[in-house]
């Protein structure tokens, strides 16, 4: 194994290096945003420069889309694919359910949207994301610009009559600036320790003027991909109840780590 990654680098790398095998030619496929998915983005551009693998990719960010491209892989909008084949993203908690908590790279909303558009959404994470309950994670809501503390507002008072633990919204920073998505929009974050009820608080929080998207996740996602850092993975798929166990062998991919020794 080689010792240039740590053992969360590996869970990471793991988990997407065995979603990527549910990716055949032909499909078209969601890519993610963030840590793990970037992996997931590596395995792909190394499975299309050599081993043939023909696919078109939409990606959720433009970071995603930055290194698809550079990863040699065909870049194609929503609007031109009209529908994808799976959807492959990481994922900042996750439920037995598969429920989600998505947006901590401030992507949330386009992940969604993109997901959504999928027959298939395959979650891959390392086994800490993986919760009882969600809400240690900060839950990200993107929000517009225009009266954005007014919506703030509504967020907190909504959040009283809420089965939530804690209230506190911060609006994310970028430096001393707010943190703008790639729509234009800012990031709401809200430190709610643990929701009771996550399909209500999503139908809600969407209600509130000046909310464009949350990251909950909620009965989007069909299976999750589980990566540990001793190379180990589990998959579990929630549509079809069947798991399963391996092992991926990193010194098979050694072409993805070549530019992280240079
Ligand atoms: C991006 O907005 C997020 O939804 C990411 O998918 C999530 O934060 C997981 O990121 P990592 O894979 O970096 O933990």
């Amino acid at each position: 194994m080689p010792d240039i990654l740590s053992p969360m680098d590996t869970a990471k790398f793991v988990a997407a290096r065995r979603a990527a095998d549910f990716v055949e030619s032909g499909m078209k496929v969601g890519l993610g945003t963030g840590s793990t998915a970037a992996w997931l983005v590596k395995c792909l551009g190394e499975m299309v420069r050599e081993g043939g693998l023909k696919i078109r990719a939409v990606p959720t960010s433009t970071r995603t889309a930055a290194l698809a491209r550079e990863e040699g892989i065909e870049v194609i909008t929503l609007a031109e694919a009209g529908w994808l084949d799976l959807t492959i993203d990481g994922a900042d908690e996750f439920d037995p359910d598969l429920n989600l908590i998505k947006g901590g790279g401030g992507a949330l909303l386009q992940e969604k949207i993109v997901a959504t558009a999928s027959d298939r959404m395959v979650v891959i994470a390392d086994a800490s994301k993986s919760v009882e309950a969600l809400g240690a994670f900060p839950l990200p809501i993107e929000v517009i610009p225009f009266g954005w503390p007014t919506t703030s507002a509504l967020v907190e008072e909504t959040l009283c009559s809420m089965d939530v633990l804690g209230q506190k919204v911060v609006l994310r920073m970028n430096g001393g600036e707010p943190y703008v998505t790639d729509e234009g929009n800012h990031i709401l974050d809200l430190h709610l320790q643990r929701i009771g009820n996550p399909r209500q608080l999503a139908l809600v929080l969407n209600q509130i003027p000046g909310v464009v998207e949350n990251g909950l996740f909620i009965d989007i996602a069909d299976a999750v991909v589980i990566g540990h850092g001793d190379g180990r993975v589990e998959m579990h798929d929630i549509s079809t109840g069947a798991s399963e166990e391996g092992r991926v062998e990193l010194a098979e991919s050694e072409n993805i780590f070549r530019d992280l020794k240079e």
